[in-house]
């Protein structure tokens, strides 16, 4: 079974599908990861941002993701993909068609023959049309920005909330206006705003339209 969790930056997708998988004893996919890691890459090689450089890097790269963590080159990256400069790299390089080739088939043969829980911005859209479940999680800039605000003031990075906000801003407008499989939500997908609803409520909620459905 597929069940596919969209929606913008900050929503709280990943806390939200990583607890519901744990309740469904499903497998979690992070697909932003994968995308966070190919900019890392990026990054730490002074490599632009721009198709040619991108597609030569990507002839030399792998990308893994199990026991819900990313590997870049066989190397665990997890802890190396959360910054504000990686988050715009991230949106800049998902813009490019050989990236998301590439990052589509990966999240397809990963889930394959599996029971998976799959967050992103085109899972319900693009890359699971079929999705047995597709919820689309979003809440109000305000809310998504005071949230990444104390997540990173809480992993001890110093930040200017107004800065995090306009990154946030920048994100949703890139990542809804690009050309290839822009942020959008499926005809079928649920949709849940979470501004003021705890996770708790969300995973419930989640779980208890996933078990009316007589499907678990
Ligand atoms: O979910 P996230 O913030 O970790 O995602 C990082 C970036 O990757 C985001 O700006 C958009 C992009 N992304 C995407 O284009 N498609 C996905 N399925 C997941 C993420």
């Amino acid at each position: 079974m597929i069940i596919a969790i969209d929606g913008p930056s900050g929503a709280g997708k990943s806390t939200v599908a990583k607890l519901l998988s744990k309740v469904l004893d499903f497998e979690y996919i992070d697909t932003g990861a994968m995308y966070r890691a190919l900019a890392y890459k990026a990054y730490i090689n002074n490599i632009e941002i721009d198709e040619n450089k991108i597609d030569k890097m990507l002839e030399m790269t792998t990308i893994d993701y199990y026991d819900n963590k990313i590997y870049l080159d066989n190397q665990n990256v997890e802890s190396l993909i959360r910054s504000e400069i990686i988050s715009k790299g991230s949106s800049k390089i998902s813009a490019l068609k050989n990236v998301r080739i590439k990052m589509v088939a990966l999240q397809r043969n990963i889930a394959k023959n599996k029971n998976v829980i799959l967050d992103g911005r085109d899972i319900g859209t693009k890359v699971f049309p079929d999705a047995d479940f597709k919820f689309f999680i979003t809440a109000s800039v305000e809310t998504r920005a005071k949230r990444r605000y104390e997540q990173l003031k809480l992993s001890g990075t110093d930040v200017d909330f107004n800065d995090v906000l306009l990154s946030i801003k920048k994100r949703d407008e890139s990542d809804s206006t690009r050309k290839i499989s822009p942020l959008e939500m499926a005809d079928d997908a649920i949709l849940i705003d979470t501004s003021n609803m705890e996770i708790n409520e969300v995973v419930k909620t989640i779980a208890n339209l996933i078990g009316g459905k007589n499907v678990l």
